[in-house]
């Protein structure tokens, strides 16, 4: 296991596979768990606002038997010009593990390069790798399984794509991204996805048609069309990203029992239909809970006393 949690793609699938298995098991009696990280003390960086990272990461290693400290964009130096390598290594003298939720993804590669105490990547404009933890969670949750099952992802080829393709790819599964034109994901993040996927059984496809994303998939996911840091984009967007919702007419293309999967926050009538994301084959609320569960089990691997 890798010191830190900063990408799927550092990980491998047998160490995801154990990672899953133990947030299972912490979601199934987490009293066993409350002495796991007994004493520990975390700094939870946020750049960008949340509401489902910042609580779950809160609440998460309070139930482990530590505590967290939230650092907001003001609280810090780092808007007044104080560096990344300092800021890890003063944080390192004082705490057992760092979460940091950044605009660009190098500044998260830099705080881990000079911190001393794992660092947990909680978002970057680039992946976003705890929450596709969870998804996986929820996803072995609901058919007991992960290997060979379809995930259709439709939407923009950002953060949340990009650790689908790592994360759905390294356990096997089948992962199918359909974007609009001039949203692609990065060419390198499919690279690396077809070659996880050729190892280990998956396969990968990348199409501007949502419906041919979507027929068969076993879980359709979408996630906003406008990240944060992008709201400025956001009427042009709406425009781009025309015929792109997912509805029920493009979650019939689904298998029949095919789940529907959102990170959150969503744009009911945006990317998602609210009948669908309201509806019986919607999963959201388990995966906002798993994050939970998931980042237990990163922090426990990490931190924690068995590790
Ligand atoms: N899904 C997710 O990371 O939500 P927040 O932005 O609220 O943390
Ligand atoms: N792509 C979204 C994910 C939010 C969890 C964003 O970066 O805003």
């Amino acid at each position: 296991m890798p010191r830190h949690f900063i990408s799927l793609a550092d990980h491998t699938e047998g160490e995801l596979r154990s990672l899953i298995e133990l947030a299972r098991m912490i979601k199934a009696n987490p009293p066993a768990f409350s002495t796991a990280c007994a004493g520990r003390t975390m700094a939870l960086i946020f750049q960008k606002p949340s509401l489902r990272t910042r609580m779950s990461f809160q609440a998460g290693i309070y139930q482990l038997g530590g505590q967290g400290v939230i650092l907001g964009p003001k609280d810090i130096q780092l808007h007044r010009g104080e560096s990344i390598a300092d800021t890890a290594k003063v944080l390192s003298r004082y705490v057992d593990g760092i979460m940091a939720r950044v605009y660009a993804h190098q500044d998260v590669l830099d705080l881990a390069e000079s911190s001393d105490v794992p660092v947990i990547n909680g978002l970057t404009d680039f992946n976003h790798p705890c929450q596709v933890l969870a998804d996986l969670q929820t996803v072995q949750e609901r058919f007991g399984y992960l290997r060979e099952l379809k995930l259709a992802y439709v939407g923009d080829g950002n953060n949340m794509a990009h650790s689908l393709l790592h994360g759905c790819a390294l356990m096997g599964m089948h992962v199918a991204i359909g974007h609009p034109a001039g949203y692609a994901p990065d060419p390198a993040v499919v690279a690396r996805a077809q070659a996880f996927a050729s190892s280990s059984g998956g396969s990968v496809l990348v199409t501007e048609d949502p419906a041919e994303a979507v027929d068969g998939a076993d879980a359709v996911y979408t996630d906003v069309w406008a990240s944060m840091g992008q709201e400025e984009e956001r009427d042009q967007r709406i425009e781009n990203f025309r015929g792109f919702q997912v509805d029920d007419a493009l979650m019939k293309r689904a298998r029949p029992g095919g789940i529907f999967l959102h990170c959150l926050p969503a744009h009911r009538g945006e990317e998602v239909a609210a009948s669908v994301i309201d509806g019986p084959r919607s999963v959201v609320f388990d995966q906002a809970e798993n994050r939970l569960h998931a980042q237990k089990a990163i922090m426990v691997k990490l931190m924690g006393s068995r590790r």
